[in-house]
């Protein structure tokens, strides 16, 4: 990392296993998280601008490290400088975002992740839509497209003053919208399937016997994917004349939510906290899994600050979870905290941007 946050050089030989990153707060232990994610798909899951991400005073920051798959070595690079945004996969700088993402995957966990149940649909769509894009790259095509057309459709609807031409002009990109907005609600409603069957299996494992859950993606408000395609262009159509009195538009896979269920019942509206925390746990290693399977190996795990947030028992199966196949773990943590680990570990100390291995 190079004037990376509060980082001004610094190299890290991460161990494959679990890697503790140590220190008291403020130091710069989620910044090497962010760092890690960043390289890997091309954001950071903290702030929309990078430069924000640039050491306070310098011009830019440059990132990079090797990743060893099990059959090929993999060298990821990221450069920013004013608006310019370069990432490199083996030194071949890629095109376009969606050329650049899933070449190494990533899952990132913390304690912020509890917004994805509690906050609103633009949190889930947002967790949907990561991991779709992880996978299948041509996701991230179609929601900028996607974007593109809800953008056209209100600019019209805010300065288009001739009725009955923007009600033809709407009918036009309604067309658009129903045809990619439906590859959309297609890739979300599959990956939710798939989500819900391994958050089921870990569900069992920490939660109680009689408990149970379930996702669904309401596509359009519908629970059934069929049901959501058949209504689209009609629902469209029905909707454009309180788009127009309303000048915004009203319907779309950027409405769309993914319910959440914990014994037939919201989990946003009924569950505990502690439940709230537990679905989160189960809908991240199911996004593991998922990765795994789509992959066939397992993302890097990024854990920030989240052991001592869960009890105790969901504390050991995640550690045991981690440790069986072991899979490669960055954790975050506080000195105090270390004694939670009773694995093989490799503990490094962060202090004022500065890093050392123990
Ligand atoms: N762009 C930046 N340039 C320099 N320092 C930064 C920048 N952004 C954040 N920081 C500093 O990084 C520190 C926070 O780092 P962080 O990784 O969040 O700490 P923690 O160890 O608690 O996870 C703070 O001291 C903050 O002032
Ligand atoms: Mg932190």
């Amino acid at each position: 990392m190079r004037h990376f946050r509060n980082y001004k050089e610094q190299k890290i030989e991460f161990q494959p296993g679990i890697n503790l990153l140590v220190g008291a707060n403020g130091q710069g232990k989620t910044n090497v998280l962010e760092g890690v994610y960043y390289l890997i798909t091309g954001k950071s899951y903290r702030v929309k601008l990078e430069n924000e991400l640039i050491y306070w005073g310098e011009k830019n920051f440059y990132l990079q490290a090797s990743f060893h798959a099990s059959d090929r070595l993999i060298r990821l690079e990221s450069y920013y400088e004013t608006g310019k945004k370069v990432m490199k996969i083996n030194q071949l700088a890629s095109k376009r975002l969606s050329d650049y993402v899933g070449t190494v995957n990533a899952v990132f966990f913390s304690p912020d992740d509890l917004h994805i149940i509690k906050n609103s649909p633009q949190e889930r769509r947002r967790f949907l839509d990561l991991l779709i894009s992880q996978i299948k790259p041509g996701h991230i095509l179609l929601l900028n497209s996607y974007l593109k057309i809800i953008r056209q459709k209100n600019n019209l609807l805010k300065k288009e003053k001739n009725v009955s031409l923007l009600r033809s002009l709407l009918q036009a990109w309604n067309e658009e919208l129903a045809e990619t907005g439906a590859k959309i609600i297609v890739n979300r409603w599959h990956f939710t399937q798939s989500l819900n069957q391994y958050c089921k299996s870990i569900f069992k494992s920490i939660f109680s016997p009689k408990d149970d859950m379930e996702l669904l993606y309401l596509g359009l408000g519908k629970k059934s994917l069929e049901e959501s395609l058949k209504i689209f262009p009609e629902l469209l159509e029905n909707k454009i004349d309180q788009e127009i009195e309303k000048r915004n538009v009203l319907i779309g896979p950027h409405r769309d939510d993914l319910l959440i269920e914990l014994n037939g019942r919201s989990a946003k509206l009924f569950g505990s906290q502690g439940q709230q925390r537990s679905l989160v746990l189960c809908l991240k290693l199911a996004e593991m899994e998922i990765i795994r399977r789509e992959k066939n190996e397992y993302p890097i795990l990024l854990l920030d600050d989240v052991l001592s947030e869960l009890d105790e028992f969901r504390r050991e199966f995640l550690l045991n979870y981690i440790h069986t196949a072991g899979k490669q773990t960055v954790i975050t943590m506080t000195g105090a905290d270390k004694k939670m680990i009773h694995f093989e570990k490799n503990v490094f100390q962060v202090s004022n941007g500065k890093i050392w291995r123990e």
